[in-house]
């Protein structure tokens, strides 16, 4: 069976380095608030910091995960009753759970049906008065349109969130993802293109008093142990995920390369369904493989029957699911439900594998 994500095989390179870093910490007696986190936030700022024209500084606040980094940017920008949040409708569902855990209002906009990515003509549709903030998810890899999107937020006095938790490494316009808004969220879930052996994920930011304030509403608001300050949770990255992510991160350029070199195979050669547009300004990373076919369910029992794993992203859109209560006409996005099926894509994936992918699709 080809799976998914294979994710026994892709650790296999570093489970000796893996195990050794663990080792170390069971070993050291500090599991919280240690070095390691330290070490692994400073990675990630020096890595956003390399590849970025920005001359700011780049903070990184390592949290307990991606939806975490994106309740805790909603905490830090003091969004809460009354603010309306703007939300692709097409989206994995974090996004659109905080803004409810904050007492926000949601407001979901439809996505592009070329690039799967937030609509900026459809964000500004569904804007009101007590529009706060966008939330642009870049969805399988791919950064969502942040030009646009950057110079309506500006206009309107609105906060840019990026949701890069599928997007560690991608780029637009040779900036970094994670450094297009006003905050960047990411998740290092296990499948995620650099992933934890748990949960983990981190918020990035260029400006020093937000990075200070989410790094105290994510240890419960203290400034000073026992001292809050802020109303805040607990939200840390623990040491263990943290030395995991070291020893990945220097491996991120490798992971990506190999997975827009099978996305490039499989572009060139699928025959009979919509591959996915990469957009000229973007450097896309393949977190998923996701084609639109008229004939889904078909394709999808095709391949499984050939032992070929395949999944639905995403089966449902947000905009219909009760707990949102919401109430939109959003069509590409109920159409991508329709239509869009992931197809196995992960960095230790062999030539054979990709062969037998694209024979089974295209016969
Ligand atoms: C687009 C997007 N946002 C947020 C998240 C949440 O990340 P986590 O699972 O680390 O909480 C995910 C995870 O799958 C995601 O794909």
């Amino acid at each position: 069976m080809i799976l998914l994500n294979d994710l026994k095989r892709d650790h296999l390179e570093v489970q000796e380095e893996i195990e050794n870093a663990v080792l170390s910490v069971l070993r050291s007696g500090q599991y919280i608030n240690g070095p390691h986190v330290s070490e692994f936030e400073n990675k990630f700022s020096g890595y956003l910091f390399e590849g970025s024209k920005n001359k700011n500084r780049i903070h990184t606040v390592g949290v307990s995960s991606g939806t975490d980094a994106l309740l805790v940017s909603l905490m830090g920008l003091g969004i809460g009753p009354g603010d309306e949040v703007i939300v692709p409708s097409f989206s994995f569902g974090a996004p659109a759970e905080v803004v409810k855990r904050v007492g926000g209002t949601l407001r979901f906009a439809d996505v592009s049906a070329d690039t799967f990515n937030l609509d900026p003509t459809s964000v500004s549709a569904v804007a009101t008065p007590a529009t706060k903030a966008v939330i642009a998810v870049h969805l399988f890899g791919q950064c969502a349109p942040m030009d646009r999107l950057r110079s309506m937020c500006l206009k309107n006095d609105w906060y840019l969130i990026e949701d890069a938790a599928q997007a560690i490494g991608a780029k637009q316009n040779n900036q970094p993802a994670g450094t297009l808004g006003d905050v960047g969220c990411f998740s290092f879930y296990p499948t995620k293109n650099i992933g934890a052996c748990g949960d983990a994920g981190a918020i990035t930011t260029s400006d020093a008093d937000l990075a200070r304030k989410l790094r105290s509403i994510r240890n419960h608001g203290y400034e000073k142990k026992y001292q809050h300050q802020l109303i805040g949770g607990n939200f840390r990255l623990d040491e263990i995920q943290a030395a995991i992510l070291n020893v990945k991160m220097p491996l991120l350029k490798t992971y990506n390369d190999r997975r827009r070199e099978i996305a490039g195979i499989f572009s060139e050669s699928l025959q009979n369904l919509k591959t996915p547009k990469i957009l000229p300004s973007n450097h896309h990373v393949f977190h998923r493989y996701v084609v639109q076919s008229e004939h889904r369910r078909r394709l999808s029992e095709k391949l499984k029957q050939k032992g070929i794993s395949n999944e639905t992203y995403y089966p449902s859109p947000l905009h219909s699911q009760s707990c949102f209560e919401a109430n939109a006409d959003l069509p590409f996005s109920d159409k991508l439900c329709e239509d869009s099926l992931a197809l196995p894509l992960f960095p230790s994936m062999n030539d054979e594998e990709i062969e037998k992918i694209i024979k089974a699709v295209n016969e």
